[in-house]
């Protein structure tokens, strides 16, 4: 981004992200994150990162300036608690982009390849970003991250500009590829649309009888749970005690990840012990 930034004699290198957002662990994706917490410990980071909240476009506008460069967000603040933006907004984003030359970053690591119901997140949205990073799902769990970027965005790197030891190495790429020809070719993302709807289907209900579950949101197979009357992180551990992986983010919301192959016996079983972890964990809470 940067250097693109630079291609053309001007010192544009500011990246304006969002609060509450996660970008990754190394000093720049750190740098990236907007959330303090993440930071402590590893000061000083790199400067030149603005931070605005997450569906205001006023508060975008107003962090770009002269300097700017980019801008970057989740399609989906997975970390956050599963916040999806808004349509309106990141098509005004895109405009913005446009109209002021930036670049529009997408964070697809934990939003691509199938997990919200399409292929990537912005598709969802009808606008395409000029960089995508993926990680994750590319790998099926091999370790292996890619930058996407569009050409003339690419071309700001020359080779060895952005190399690394294990770049590009062909049995990581090798088995990418074989991921790709499997989610693509066994229609994953179509398959976690339609587990996704029903999974939100099964919660809202569960909410409808028995109370806890103040929102379910989010897209595809990205599902947050918005709890209420008890604690995330005891209805978390009472899952896990029944053999459910659940994330609890902050006080109040659970997220759920579950595979794209989750069949609908899988689900209305996962849903079964959610409603007797809920249960467990609004008992606890009420002898203490
Ligand atoms: C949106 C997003 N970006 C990037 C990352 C990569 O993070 P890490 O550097 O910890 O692998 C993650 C990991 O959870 C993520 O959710």
């Amino acid at each position: 981004m940067r250097r693109w930034g630079r291609r053309d004699g001007r010192d544009r290198y500011k990246i304006v992200t969002a609060l509450n957002s996660f970008h990754g662990r190394t000093l720049g994706a750190l740098a990236a994150t907007g959330q303090a917490k993440y930071h402590q410990g590893f000061q000083p980071l790199p400067e030149g990162f603005t931070y605005v909240p997450y569906n205001d476009l006023a508060a975008l506008e107003a962090a770009v300036d002269d300097a700017t460069v980019a801008i970057m967000l989740e399609p989906v603040q997975g970390e956050a608690g599963v916040y999806p933006a808004d349509p309106d907004y990141l098509q005004a984003v895109r405009t913005l982009c446009d109209e002021r030359g930036l670049l529009l970053v997408l964070d697809e690591v934990q939003t691509g390849l199938g997990r919200t119901g399409r292929l990537f997140a912005f598709e969802h949205y009808g606008v395409r970003p000029d960089i995508m990073t993926l990680a994750k799902a590319l790998g099926g769990g091999i370790p292996i991250g890619a930058m996407l970027a569009r050409q003339e965005v690419a071309d700001a790197f020359a080779p060895g500009a952005h190399a690394s030891t294990f770049g590009g190495n062909p049995f990581a790429c090798r088995v990418a590829l074989a991921v790709l020809d499997t989610i693509v070719g066994e229609e994953l993302p179509e398959a976690a649309a339609k587990a996704g709807a029903s999974l939100r289907e099964r919660l809202e209900d569960l909410g409808r009888r028995r109370g806890w579950i103040r929102e379910v949101r989010g897209l595809g197979l990205m599902v947050g749970v918005e709890l209420g009357g008890v604690a995330a992180a005891d209805v978390m551990a009472a899952a896990q005690e029944r053999g459910l992986l659940v994330n609890a983010i902050g006080q109040s919301v659970l997220r759920l990840l579950p595979p794209l192959i989750v069949t609908e016996a899988e689900l209305d079983e996962a849903v079964g012990i959610l409603e007797a972890a809920l249960e467990a964990a609004a008992g606890s809470a009420s002898q203490e």
